[in-house]
């Protein structure tokens, strides 16, 4: 059985993932409103996963005894500038979840729950491979130019 605070923060982060999921989603319509189907399709992924983190995350707690809940999700931003710009704040965010997800271990670390912590190492491992996947986007948008992007935006249609 997981304890009431675990419990609390775990639903917390189901928020942040909402919340996260709504963000992409967001993007993604700025992103095919400017015109860019690849990153927008991109993008349009990224929510689903973000949802799929949710949910996961809701079962882990239901088949702990516990009680999983979905809470208001707060307003997201509706512009974000340049095709670099998305892809920075895309990077910003996921620097930010893994920061969220770090805190959430230290929180079943001093629960002593051995389950949860083994449960949350999963996603400490997918944050170093979300940040990385944006970072190398932004690195790639930077180097790309003007003309390039076109490219990238062929490339990201392929998610
Ligand atoms: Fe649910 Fe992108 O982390």
């Amino acid at each position: 059985m997981i304890t009431e605070n675990l419990q609390k923060a775990i639903n917390d982060q189901i928020t942040a993932e909402l919340w996260s999921s709504n963000l992409y989603l967001q993007m993604s319509f700025y992103m095919a409103k400017e015109g860019w189907d690849g990153a927008a399709h991109w993008l349009a992924k990224q929510a689903e996963e973000e949802k799929e983190h949710a949910v996961d995350m809701a079962h882990y707690l239901i088949k702990r005894g516990g009680e999983a809940k979905v809470s208001m999700i707060d307003v997201v931003p509706q512009g974000w500038g340049s095709y670099a710009e998305v892809f920075e704040h895309v990077y910003k965010h996921e620097c930010h979840v893994s920061e969220l997800i770090d805190k959430l271990v230290d929180v079943a670390s001093a629960e002593k729950d051995k389950a949860t912590q083994d449960f949350l190492w999963g996603y400490v491992r997918e944050q170093v491979e979300e940040e990385a996947t944006a970072s190398s986007i932004v690195d790639k948008i930077r180097k790309a130019g003007e003309h390039g992007l076109f490219y990238i935006d062929a490339e990201l249609a392929k998610r």
